[in-house]
Order: C-alpha cells, then sequence, then structure tokens
C-alpha cells in the first residue's frame, strides 16, 4: 500500500471506529460484534505504526489518551481487595458451612450465592458520581498499580455507569471483577505472537496480565480483553441487603457479570454446583479453575468479617488439575543462569483445558530417573493453573519398546536453540540434583545472567528481553552485564530488524537504570542464593555496596534470616576476581547504586519524623522508600494531617498533594527527598 493510499485507509478506519465507538459507549447499541471492532482497530494500529506521517493526536487509538508512560502509579485501594480461602473436596466444603454456623450460632442453612471462579486477574474499578475515574491491579490487596488507561480500552467497561429509574447510582464506589482472555481469543492471540517472532503466553492468565500492564495502551487495546464484576469495595451513598442484589444490580448499571452466578438454599446445593461446573469447565469459551461460595447475607457478612486477609463468609473450591494424554518427542536440555542444566519435554501438541501445549519441565535427572520417562513415552500430563505443565506418569502399557533412554551431555548444548555451542564439560556435584556446565563463558548462562540483571526486580532496563540479549550475546557485544554499558549505537544498529529508534530506546533504558537502589544493585548482580528479600536485607544491614563486599561470613551469618549456606555463597562470589572486576566496571561506567544512610535512630537528623509518599518515585518502589525512612528512624504514615512533617510527592501525585498544601505541610519532590536523606 503507498502512502496515499494508507493515509486514506487510515482516515476511513479511524471515521468508522468513532462511530462504532458511539454507538457502543453512548448510544449502548453497538452494530458490529467485538471481533469486528478488534480487527478494524488492529489494522489502525498496523498503519499507524507504518505510516507515522498520520499523525496520532485524533485518532481513536489514543482515544484513551495520554503518551505511554513511564510506568505505572501506586493506587492505595479505598478498602482492601481480600483474597479467598481455598478448599479441595468436598469435605471441606461442608466443613465452612459449619464454620459459619458455629459463628453465627445458626441451626438452620445458610444461603449462598454461588460463581465460576474466573481464571484472570483481579480489578478494581473506581466510579465517581457514576464516571469511570480509576482502574486499578489487586497488587499486594492494598496498594495496586493505577492501569486506568488500560482499563478503558476494555469494551466490556462502562465508562458511566448506566442509570436506570429504579437503581440510583451511588456517589462513589469501588467495583471488583475479573480481567480475561477467552481460550479462542487467546490462541489468536499467541499465534499472532509465534508469527511475528514474540515469545507465546503460557495461558489466558499471563496473557491478561501481561495485557494489562502495557505502559503503551494502544497495546492493551488491541488485546482481547474481558471483564466478570463479582463484588464491590467501598460503596458511599448506596446500600444493598444480599450479595445477590449486588450483582443484579451491577447487571442493571451495566457491569459483565457471569450468567452462571446462581443463588444456593444450602450448602448441598453449592457442592452440586461444584460438581456441575467441574463437569462444564472444558466446554466454557473461558478458563474457571474452581468456584466461589459467598454467603448471602451482607448482614452475616459483616458479622462473620475477615482473618488474615481472607473473609471468614466465602470460600474458592478448587478444581482438580486438568490431565491430558500425549507423547514425548524429544527431550531437550535448556542452561540456567547457573548453569544448572533443565531437561525439558518437547511433546505433540495438546490441549490441556483449553491451552495447547508442547513442552513441560522434567526439573531434573533424578526425577527423569524417579518416573522412568523415556523419548517415545506416552505420558500422563498436567496443568494447574499457571505453571507449565508437569509430566504426571508414563502410560507403560503404550510402550512399544523403542523408546529411548535420555542421558544427559556430557558437554554443555550452550545458547539454545539456534545459539553458539559452548562445549564445556558437564558435571553433577555431590549431594546435588542438577547437572551444571563449569563453561565460564557458557553463551547460554552469559545470557541468562544479563537477563536476570536487567529483569524487573533488578536493573529493570526496558525493552531488553529474551531475544535481544540471546542476538547480543551471540554478535559477541556482551559477555557480562557491565558490557551493557558500552554499548553505542552503531553496534545495536547492526543487529538484525534493529531500527534507530528501538536502538535509541534501549540506551536511554540502559542509561536510565544507572541508579539503581542498592538492593536492586545486589539483587541484580545475581549471587546464588541471594533473592530480592535477602538483597534487601544486606542492603539495609550494610548501607553501602563496599561493606557488603567486604563482609565476612562471620558477619554474614550474624544476620537473622542469613545462614551458612547464604553466607558461603556471597562470600565466595565477591572473592572472585571476574565478579569484582564486572563491579568495578559498572561503577566505571557510571553506574551508581544508591548508597543507604545509617540507622543511627537517636542522632538521626530524620528521627521521630513522618513522612507520607504519594505518586510513583523513579529511583525506587515507595515500598523502598517507606524503609528507607524507618531505618532512620523515622516513620512512614499514609494518612495527611496537620502534623505531617514531610509529603513526598513523586510523579502523578494523587489528592494527598492537594491536601498537604492545605494544610501547609512541607513538601518534597523525589530529589530534595533524597538530598535530606543523604545530606553529603
Ligand atoms: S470474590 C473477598 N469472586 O480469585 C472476595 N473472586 O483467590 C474477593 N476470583 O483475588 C474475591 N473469580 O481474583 C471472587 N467469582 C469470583 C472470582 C474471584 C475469580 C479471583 C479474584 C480473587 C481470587 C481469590
Amino acid at each position: 500500500m503507498d502512502q496515499q493510499e494508507a493515509l486514506k485507509r487510515i482516515a476511513k478506519l479511524r471515521e468508522l471506529i468513532a462511530y462504532h465507538n458511539r454507538r457502543y459507549y453512548q448510544l449502548d447499541d453497538p452494530e458490529i460484534s467485538d471481533v469486528e471492532y478488534d480487527r478494524m482497530m488492529r489494522e489502525l494500529i498496523d498503519l499507524e505504526e507504518q505510516f507515522p506521517d498520520a499523525g496520532l493526536a485524533e485518532s481513536p487509538t489514543r482515544r484513551v489518551g495520554a503518551a505511554p508512560l513511564e510506568k505505572f502509579s501506586p493506587f492505595n485501594h479505598l478498602t482492601p481487595m481480600l483474597s479467598l480461602a481455598n478448599t479441595y473436596s468436598e469435605d471441606e466444603i461442608t466443613e465452612f458451612d459449619e464454620r459459619i454456623k458455629r459463628y453465627l450460632g445458626m441451626t438452620d442453612a445458610v444461603s449462598f450465592c454461588v460463581e465460576p471462579k474466573i481464571d484472570g486477574v483481579a480489578v478494581n474499578l473506581v466510579y465517581e458520581n457514576g464516571t469511570l475515574t480509576v482502574g486499578a491491579t489487586r497488587g499486594d490487596g492494598q496498594v495496586g498499580e493505577d492501569v486506568t488507561q488500560n482499563i478503558k480500552t476494555i469494551h466490556s467497561i462502562p465508562r458511566v455507569i448506566k442509570k436506570t429509574a429504579s437503581v440510583p447510582v451511588p456517589q462513589s464506589i469501588e467495583i471488583r471483577g475479573e480481567v480475561y482472555i477467552e481460550k479462542e481469543a487467546f490462541q489468536r492471540l499467541n499465534r499472532r505472537r509465534i508469527e511475528a517472532g514474540e515469545p507465546p503466553f503460557a495461558n489466558p492468565r499471563n496473557a491478561a496480565a501481561g495485557s494489562l500492564r502495557q505502559l503503551d495502551s494502544r497495546i492493551t487495546a488491541g488485546r482481547p480483553l474481558n471483564l466478570f464484576c463479582y463484588a464491590l469495595g467501598q460503596t458511599v451513598g448506596r446500600q444493598f441487603k444480599t450479595h445477590w442484589e449486588i450483582i443484579q444490580t451491577l447487571n442493571h448499571w451495566g457491569f459483565p457479570v457471569n450468567p452462571l452466578i446462581e443463588q444456593a438454599g444450602d450448602i448441598q446445593s453449592c457442592v452440586h454446583y461444584y460438581q456441575l461446573m467441574n463437569e462444564r469447565r472444558k466446554q466454557l469459551p473461558y478458563e474457571i479453575d474452581g468456584v466461589v461460595i459467598k454467603v448471602n447475607d451482607l448482614s452475616f457478612q459483616d458479622r462473620l468479617g475477615a482473618v488474615s486477609r481472607s473473609p471468614r463468609w466465602a470460600v474458592a473450591c478448587k478444581f482438580e488439575a486438568l490431565q491430558e494424554t500425549t507423547e514425548i518427542i524429544d527431550i531437550q536440555v535448556s542452561v540456567g543462569r547457573t548453569g544448572a542444566l533443565t531437561p525439558v519435554a518437547v511433546m505433540r501438541p495438546v490441549n490441556v483445558g483449553g491451552v495447547v501445549v508442547s513442552r513441560a519441565t522434567l526439573h531434573n535427572q533424578d526425577e527423569i530417573d524417579k518416573k522412568d520417562i523415556r523419548i517415545g513415552d506416552t505420558v500422563i500430563i498436567q496443568r494447574a493453573g499457571d505453571v507449565i505443565p508437569d509430566v504426571v506418569k508414563v502410560v507403560e502399557s503404550k510402550r512399544t519398546g523403542a523408546e529411548r533412554k535420555f542421558v544427559m551431555p556430557a558437554t554443555c548444548p550452550g545458547l539454545h536453540p539456534d545459539g553458539p555451542i559452548c562445549g564445556a564439560p558437564v558435571v553433577r556435584i555431590e549431594g546435588e540434583s542438577a547437572y551444571r556446565c563449569i563453561g565460564l563463558s557458557c553463551p547460554a548462562q552469559i545470557s541468562e545472567h544479563i537477563k536476570h540483571f536487567a529483569s524487573r526486580g533488578a536493573m529493570d532496563i526496558d525493552g531488553l528481553g529474551e531475544k535481544m540479549v540471546n542476538q547480543m550475546v551471540v554478535a559477541g557485544l556482551i559477555s557480562d552485564p557491565a558490557d551493557l554499558f558500552y554499548l553505542t549505537k552503531d553496534q545495536l544498529l547492526a543487529l538484525e530488524r534493529m531500527a534507530d529508534k528501538s536502538a535509541q530506546n534501549l540506551l536511554d533504558a540502559i542509561e536510565r537504570s544507572k541508579k539503581p537502589t542498592l538492593q536492586k544493585f545486589i539483587y541484580a548482580l545475581g549471587i546464588r542464593h541471594v533473592g530480592e528479600h535477602i538483597a534487601g536485607i544486606l542492603a539495609r544491614q550494610f548501607l553501602t555496596l563496599d561493606a557488603v563486599m567486604q563482609a565476612s561470613a562471620e558477619n554474614l551469618k550474624g544476620i537473622r534470616e542469613i545462614g551458612p549456606e547464604v553466607a558461603g555463597s556471597i562470600t565466595k562470589f565477591f572473592a572472585q576476581t571476574g565478579n569484582r572486576r564486572v563491579i568495578e566496571k559498572l561503577l566505571e561506567a557510571g553506574v551508581a547504586p544508591l548508597e543507604m544512610v545509617k540507622p543511627e535512630k537517636e542522632s538521626s537528623p530524620l528521627a521521630g519524623k513522618s513522612f507520607v509518599f504519594t505518586g510513583s518515585l523513579a529511583k525506587m518502589t515507595r515500598t523502598e522508600a517507606k524503609s528507607l525512612v524507618e531505618a532512620l528512624g523515622a516513620k512512614a504514615t499514609e494518612s495527611v494531617t496537620k502534623n505531617l512533617d514531610y509529603l513526598v510527592a513523586g510523579d502523578t501525585p494523587g489528592s494527598k498533594l492537594q491536601k498537604a498544601r492545605a494544610l501547609g505541610v512541607p513538601i518534597l519532590n523525589e530529589d530534595d527527598f533524597f538530598r535530606l536523606i543523604n545530606p553529603d
């Protein structure tokens, strides 16, 4: 298509989409199916990408406004988003009923609502005076991520609560539900990704979560996301008597609710519903992993309350993992960051509960031996929730004698699938189940190591995915994490399929990552046994990178939560010249982990001061910032009062900033804050 034709088509598509948006959102009378709408949207996004001259300002692909975000702002749920206690058997379901009756002092049957448990991503939608103002992920239940832009691209979510004469709209309400992708749409999405050379999603839930967390909402707009609503959070200006009434009202207001939700007069009917859904789940167009039973009467719910983040009035009844039979075509080996070789079964693709799977991890040689798994075997595999399937057992009656035993290679196969071979010896270390490649320049280990270094909880280098790292390792551009900081644009441009803009974006992302917190930096180093949690402990304990590097095993063992194995692994890591060299090279390149400040609680100028954080900080998460001030003897709180000492406002601060201004509370931006805690 030439430019002129493309511009014409773009204009036409924009006009059509604007028309259908109006039919859908304002008139509530769509003329076309979602699939057709999505197709048009997809075509428009593609054309706009190919022909940037068309401009984007007026485009409906941008109807959600705003340019791609750097990252999401945290959002404090107005009431916590609880999770559910799980049950796995019919007995446990009846125990749940008995517990409730005991608690309420009742002998009569309690009535319930029963619902499919949708396997998706929980979201919280805030409506003020009937208009959607915020859409957030669940996060840790208290604080989620503000993904409003993305939520607004989901067609089934009303922007405005539908007014009906009989059901008044509340002043302010939190509506909770599950964002999910239908099984078929998931398959299509994955097919498209594979064609485009992108890694497929493991399952519909991951696909939904990944789509909801896109910084560029145009990408979310092209994903087939749906919603089912099933609960309320804070509600101002409206009261309900039963959960069933809530569900009906949500329906009247125009929210999608699952048509399979039912009332159940007693626990026996719930058990029956559970059995029925277990039989029907395969035929449903979306994945469910159980059913949820909820006490219907809200006054009972109130009395029952919650225990450790789960309500006593509801329970999730999980289904057994789905099993299928398939054959093992081959057993391949993948090499991890620490050189461990993991055997992976390549199988005849099989549909397990709506998801086609073709690979399963076999964990290690012991596992293969224990289950006597051979190439050519017919096996039963199972998929439980999000995980890649497991091989449950071999169907021995299907053996023909042609099966072959798997032998761990004696030399390392290197970067998989098409990369260079490493060839270093593979050894099994005494007392370990894993076989390891001992090659110092193993391309697979290097690549895994760098991927870890760049990952989210570590240096968080945006856009540095698996493929890109592999490509750079193969091209010899990088052989340790520090090399990333010496890359030039010309080097990147020489890579296959690398455009000027993506090269610049990557260089910018690398540059932006240069000031990690000490915790993230330590974690990024990839020391064995040092996850994010231990990295945090080390950072708080030793305060500077130097001190961590010099810590003795004795010193380390003195810290609660650090045992001899972890301590040994840390000292061994820093004793290796190669590792010290990489760290030096990182520091020389300008990587400067933010040092922690001494927790001299009494003498600290911050001792006894109070802080509130709002908006998102660039250098650390709010949780990290809070523990930082706490380490200095100050207090981190949530509410802005006139006695507050400091409000620290990051990007896109919320109403707390206005409140602090009104009360005359000192306001710091992120830089002021760091100057305050780290005056030198
Ligand atoms: S009710 C306090 N209902 O399951 C009750 N949750 O394991 C809050 N989920 O975080 C949840 N379908 O993401 C509820 N019909 C349903 C659900 C459902 C799926 C998810 C939800 C929740 C998780 C708890």
